[in-house]
């Protein structure tokens, strides 16, 4: 893996809803700065989405008063995502990333499934109570065009 630093982006933000298609924009506006193609911009912004919604929706219980932290770093060639909460925490990692496993009945225990299928490697690290930190990296083929207007 190429490991010159092109751009990073740190951003922090309120542990609500509708941080989840700001940090998505973001992520992939950055990401435009490499030769993505309109598909891997896709794939690395469901990854982004999910990644970013377990923080507040599960980390964090849709709590406002809690910060995301949101670190993008941009390499010659990879795009590297890290999603961090100081929430809950995860208490068994190869259960949650299990497909179709979910804590809350409600959902489809599919975040980790997206995650895993569109990007190259997902790193879960968690803590019970010391909350969760998830790196997502992709290898960016090269072959699509730099600097698109992302929405
Ligand atoms: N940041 C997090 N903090 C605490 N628990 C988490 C976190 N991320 C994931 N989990 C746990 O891992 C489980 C699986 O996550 P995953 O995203 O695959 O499914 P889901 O969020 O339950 O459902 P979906 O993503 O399909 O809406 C969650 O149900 C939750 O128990
Ligand atoms: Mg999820």
């Amino acid at each position: 893996m190429d490991r010159i630093v092109k751009n990073r982006i740190i951003l922090e933000f309120d542990g609500r809803p509708e941080n989840v298609s700001l940090s998505r924009v973001t992520v992939a506006a950055l990401a435009t700065q490499l030769s993505v193609t309109i598909s891997e911009l896709e794939e690395i912004k469901v990854a982004t989405s999910e990644a970013v919604s377990n923080a507040i929706i599960h980390g964090y219980q849709n709590n406002p008063e809690k910060t995301v932290r949101l670190v993008c770093t941009l390499y010659e060639d990879w795009l590297e995502v890290e999603v961090k909460d100081e929430g809950v925490g995860i208490k068994d990692i190869k259960q949650a990333l299990q497909p179709a496993f979910s804590s809350d009945p409600e959902r489809m225990g599919l975040g980790f499934v997206f995650m895993q299928s569109f990007m190259d490697e997902v790193v879960v690290d968690s803590k019970v109570n010391l909350g969760t930190t998830v790196t997502l990296r992709k290898k960016i083929s090269g072959s699509g065009v730099k600097n698109k207007a992302v929405s």
